[in-house]
């Protein structure tokens, strides 16, 4: 008999399997990035229940966020400089970050007063980073190295779009 954490994990991966595979569909389509994006997002947004608002930022002027392609709830942080709120850490120190209760942390841009949770992946263009992969989730501690993983593996392949 299994836990639920492990059949959890075992769904996981399966739900982020489906998905990759979705997601290559999706880039094969040869639409804009803007709607690539869009696409994306509403996939993560729709299929994965803790996945509350997924959006892309991107990098502009080498120290700034500027919102991008998004599905969810309209947000208030539309630019975002490098260093401010938990986007703005990851793309200072160019590292996915994962917080598991918002919370703890101090620097931290609230959208909603739902939101528990967030990560944020980088993506890079020839070792350059243009762009965020940001989610919020309305659970507590909902991500596991499954969605680090899967969403790293996604921002690797968006690369090509940018
Ligand atoms: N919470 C983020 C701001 C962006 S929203 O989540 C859409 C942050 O602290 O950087």
């Amino acid at each position: 008999m299994k836990s639920d954490r492990e059949d959890n994990q075992v769904n996981k991966r399966k739900l982020f399997e489906n998905l990759f595979s979705e997601f290559q569909a999706i880039v094969m389509e040869g639409n804009t990035r803007e709607d690539t994006l869009v696409n994306l997002c509403r996939l993560l947004q729709e299929r994965v229940p803790y996945y509350n608002w997924v959006g892309f930022y991107l990098v502009e002027r080498g120290n700034q966020l500027v919102l991008g392609p998004f599905d969810g709830e309209p947000t208030e942080h539309i630019r975002i400089e490098f260093g401010r709120g938990i986007c703005g850490q990851a793309a200072e120190r160019q590292k996915t970050i994962v917080v598991q209760d918002v919370s703890t942390q101090s620097n931290y841009l609230s959208c909603s007063a739902a939101v528990k949770a967030e990560i944020v992946v980088p993506v890079f263009k020839h070792g350059t980073m243009v762009a965020e992969l940001d989610i919020d989730s309305h659970q507590l501690t909902p991500f596991t190295a499954e969605d680090r993983e899967f969403l790293q593996r996604l921002c690797e392949n968006l690369s090509v779009l940018f």
